[in-house]
């Protein structure tokens, strides 16, 4: 396979990263999951958007214009033919000696590689199992940064439960899923919690929120309870190569009945209907 390093297209095996990188050292830095559905990058500008507002949380300067970087990375789509996958692609401040502080001569770097993944409708689960797991992250979960620690002992901690996602609570406050939004339907209502600094405001989550407004299915973001979520009508999880992932079963409790619920249904429809 053909990544991408800085402005080079090089083969994945010649790809070296510093050991000074401080994306190595510090989790220094900033990253998007896109997907790629017959060729064409799905929601391509709000995630460029949500890029450039990572960088400037952090104050980091992007190596490149987001023209620039685009352009290289539809390059790299063409150059490994990629026709149905993801396109993930981060950026760090850069290599230099290692102190806490930002260096004063520092050029950010970018790499960037895709997967093969295809949509396979008729081989789609129905619905998933999620644990519950404490939220211990940071408090600015609003930025899509590489320091994910904190997601990743949580999804591993449903990964040995045989679980498919971990859903994250801060005491009784539900946030998000440790890589997706979390969604509750409860009479007929969809409530997620709102953009704060103590979610992702994922992309999917606002093409969902955009859907349900085109729909007529009534929404709020507020914060909603543990006792919310295990008690809901309906639950389901969004992130981009997720999509919409009704959760059928939380810890021991299945959700209602255990089947994919009405307005999850509507909205996997719709947007399966946008991406076709
Ligand atoms: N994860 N919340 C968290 C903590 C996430 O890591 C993600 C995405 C989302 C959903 O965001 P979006 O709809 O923009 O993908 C929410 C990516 C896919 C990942 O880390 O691989």
């Amino acid at each position: 396979a053909t990544i991408l390093y800085q402005d080079q297209f090089i083969d994945r095996e010649q790809a070296k990263v510093d050991i000074e990188d401080r994306g190595y050292q510090f989790g220094d830095g900033i990253y998007e999951a896109m997907m790629v559905y017959s060729g064409q990058i799905f929601l391509l500008e709000p995630h460029m958007k949500r890029l450039e507002r990572s960088a400037r949380e952090l104050s980091l300067t992007l190596p490149y214009s987001v023209a620039h970087i685009t352009e290289n990375i539809k390059k790299l789509i063409e150059i490994n033919q990629l026709k149905d996958g993801v396109v993930y692609f981060q950026i760090t401040r850069g290599a230099a000696p290692r102190q806490h502080f930002f260096p004063d001569h520092v050029s950010s770097v970018i790499t960037g590689s895709v997967s093969n993944h295809t949509r396979d409708l008729s081989k789609r689960p129905k619905g998933i199992k999620a644990s519950l797991a404490e939220d211990i992250r940071w408090l600015r979960c609003d930025i899509k940064t590489l320091n994910l620690l904190g997601n990743v002992l949580a999804k591993q901690k449903a990964h040995v439960e045989g679980s498919g996602e971990a859903i994250l609570h801060r005491g009784n406050t539900v946030t998000e899923g440790s890589s997706s939004n979390a969604f509750i339907v409860k009479n007929g209502q969809l409530i997620t919690h709102p953009a704060d600094h103590f979610i992702l405001n994922g992309i999917t989550r606002l093409f969902v929120l955009d859907l349900a407004k085109q729909l007529g299915i009534p929404f709020v973001e507020r914060e909603f309870t543990v006792d919310e979520l295990v008690n809901a009508d309906e639950v389901f999880i969004t992130g981009t190569s997720n999509e919409v992932n009704p959760v059928l079963q939380i810890e021991q409790q299945v959700v209602a009945d255990g089947e994919q619920g009405p307005v999850t249904k509507k909205l996997i429809k719709a947007f399966d209907a946008e991406v076709e």
